[in-house]
């Protein structure tokens, strides 16, 4: 055998067995006479001794071991003198009788321990290396783990795993798409999926009413910590359901995965909250929850009092900040450029403070008489030592700029702890969204998501204002202010489907040339269907307490979508190139 057991799981009850361990050098020192080596694997550190009166071959060969040596150890399990009571194997030692190098290595360019000294584009480039490292070798654990929650509820419930093709046409999932050259047929790409969507709507079709995968996806946008241009989703799909089906299906498995890979209880059932008040009282589609200090409209308190910014706008909301009364102009100030930042974007912020005396303080004083102000303050249920943080603008925009303030503030009084749960659906989206700037209308969630059956006549008018109104049966799977996933009930007539395109400003022709195989799929006996997806990446970083996706990925992207490990991406030969019939412009 080439190792009896593994470095994490000897005890003080094995105590005067012989056992053989392999595993890397994490460090070794020389104490008096004697060289201690902890030998490490995924599974843990073990230390191992060399006795002073060990023979000489040995002493040597201890003594040449540097870190990250692949060592196979054989020895005694003995009591150690003086214990380790953090370590789960510190109450034992082994004494060595017989070292082999199995192999030797270079010094390794960062500490490889719980923390490293390494920078992070230094540990990318030794990605393998870090790998070693116990965060990530417990983040890894944790993916694991959630994964196999995920196919033990699904399979229990009857969903069918079934992979589908990465070498596709362009899914209309909002970002952009990363394309194939295809050599056989030259000056035509493949686009590489931003999600499995339309193939898993045409398995309904074919009858495979409960289909999952766990699957990548490709995105090409903006990256940020939540995001990697490759990912992962836990895609989903089922025929004859209803909204209320799918979220119930699916609160089970994100049930089983809390408990199963955390322990935790989560609320049975989940809180629900529209799109509507989602943005009313959080400013966001994905609400923390985690903690209050929500939002509420004071237009009607501060309209019309001779303060031109508020009088002119819109919209006016607040939020209440416990125990902010005490900050200073100087930090006032900072929050206030802090919101002028272009990443919030408002124009400036309004305080009121309600003093510990109960008198009130405000950046506007002079236009609102102490009465006015106490009703602000009243409105929200500001107490003493509290302070009010007002922002005025168009509605929805100046409700996400409060959400953002309210997020950093919750942050900034520790009310984000990541080890406190707070998931819930976000329900009833929109169904279109307008922009402005195109002058058309976007599908909020994709444009195979189904409208309400009972905003259906809204949704086939030709009126702006009607469309608009529609509300689509989507729903999102929030945790924590991240959203984890999304889904909806799809269209499943061809007709509704054709319509959706002419709203979205999709021509026939177009339409036909990007999606008629799911149009024309449509007309072979669809049965009606649903799903969601799970950001399967964002889901694990969540469980594991952390909001960034990257350690619990092994083979991450960098920022600028680089893998700096294989040097990634990189150009290819002319020879190549030809074959492509691709030429680069210079
Ligand atoms: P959606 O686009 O909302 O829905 O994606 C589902 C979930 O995938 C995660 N996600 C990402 N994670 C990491 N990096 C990214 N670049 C990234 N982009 C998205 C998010 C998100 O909630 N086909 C639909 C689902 C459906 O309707 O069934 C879809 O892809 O957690």
């Amino acid at each position: 055998m080439y190792r009896t057991h593994n470095c994490g799981e000897l005890r003080l009850e094995n105590a005067g067995s012989e056992v053989t361990l392999a595993g890397w050098v994490q460090k070794s020192r020389k104490l008096g006479g004697m060289t201690f080596i902890d030998l490490r694997d995924r599974y843990g550190i073990t230390q191992l001794v060399v006795p002073g009166e060990a023979p000489e071959s040995l002493q040597e060969i201890a003594a040449s071991l540097g870190r990250e040596f692949v060592l196979q150890v054989t020895g005694k399990v003995v009591e150690r003198e003086s214990k380790n009571p953090k370590m789960p194997t510190g109450e034992i030692e082994i004494a060595v009788s017989d070292i082999r190098i199995l192999n030797k290595a270079q010094t390794p360019p960062f500490t490889i321990e719980e923390n490293s000294d390494g920078g992070e584009d230094l540990r990318a480039r030794y990605r393998y290396l870090d790998l070693r490292r116990p965060p990530l070798q417990r983040a890894l654990a944790l993916r694991h783990r959630l994964a196999q929650e995920i196919r033990s509820y699904l399979d229990k419930e009857g969903f069918m795993e079934i992979e589908t093709p990465y070498l596709i046409k362009s899914t209309p999932e909002g970002a952009r798409d990363f394309v194939v050259p295809s050599r056989m047929n030259p000056g035509q790409f493949y686009a590489l999926p931003q999600s499995p969507q339309t193939f898993k709507q045409l398995l309904m079709v074919a009858g495979y009413d409960r289909y999952f995968q766990i699957v990548r996806c490709f995105r090409d946008e903006d990256l940020r910590a939540d995001r990697q241009p490759e990912f992962t989703q836990i895609d989903c799909e089922m025929s004859f359901v209803e909204q209320e089906d799918v979220l119930n299906t699916f609160e089970g498995m994100m049930r089983q995965m809390f408990r199963g890979a955390l322990g935790v209880e989560i609320p049975d059932p989940l809180p629900r909250m529209s799109w509507y008040e989602a943005m009313d009282k959080y400013g966001s589609d994905k609400p923390d929850i985690r903690f209050g200090m929500t939002i509420h409209e004071v237009s009607s308190l501060v309209k019309g009092c001779g303060f031109g910014v508020f009088d002119d706008a819109e919209y006016i909301g607040a939020i209440c900040v416990p125990d902010a009364a005490a900050w200073t102009r100087k930090e006032i100030d900072q929050l206030t450029e802090w919101v002028k930042r272009p990443q919030v974007g408002a124009k400036g912020l309004v305080y009121v403070k309600v003093n510990e005396d109960g008198s009130l303080k405000s950046s506007v004083d002079k236009f609102y008489t102490p009465e006015q102000l106490q009703a602000l303050a009243d409105a929200l249920q500001a107490g003493k030592g509290d302070m009010l943080l007002l922002l005025c603008g168009p509605k929805r925009k100046t409700q996400g700029q409060l959400g953002v303030l309210r997020i950093e503030m919750g942050q900034r009084l520790g009310l984000r702890d990541p080890k406190v749960f707070a998931p819930l659906w976000v329900v009833d989206f929109p169904l279109l969204e307008w922009s402005e700037e195109d002058g058309r209308f976007y599908a909020m969630h994709h444009p195979f998501t189904a409208p309400k059956p009972e905003h259906e006549s809204l949704f086939y008018s030709d009126r702006k204002e009607d469309l608009e109104k529609v509300c689509a049966n989507a729903y999102d799977f929030v945790l924590n202010g991240t959203e984890l996933g999304g889904g909806s009930i799809r269209i499943h007539e061809a007709a509704m489907q054709e319509r959706m395109f002419e709203v979205l400003g999709i021509g026939k022709q177009e339409a036909e040339y990007k999606f008629g195989f799911i149009i024309n799929a449509f007309k072979f006996g669809a049965p009606p269907h649903g799903g969601l997806a799970f950001g399967f990446d964002r889901v694990c970083a969540l469980f594991g307490g952390q909001e960034t996706i990257r350690d619990y990925i092994a083979f991450p992207k960098n920022n600028q979508g680089r893998d700096v490990m294989i040097d990634s991406p990189s150009a290819i030969d002319e020879a190549q190139l030809e074959e492509l019939e691709i030429s680069i412009k210079k």
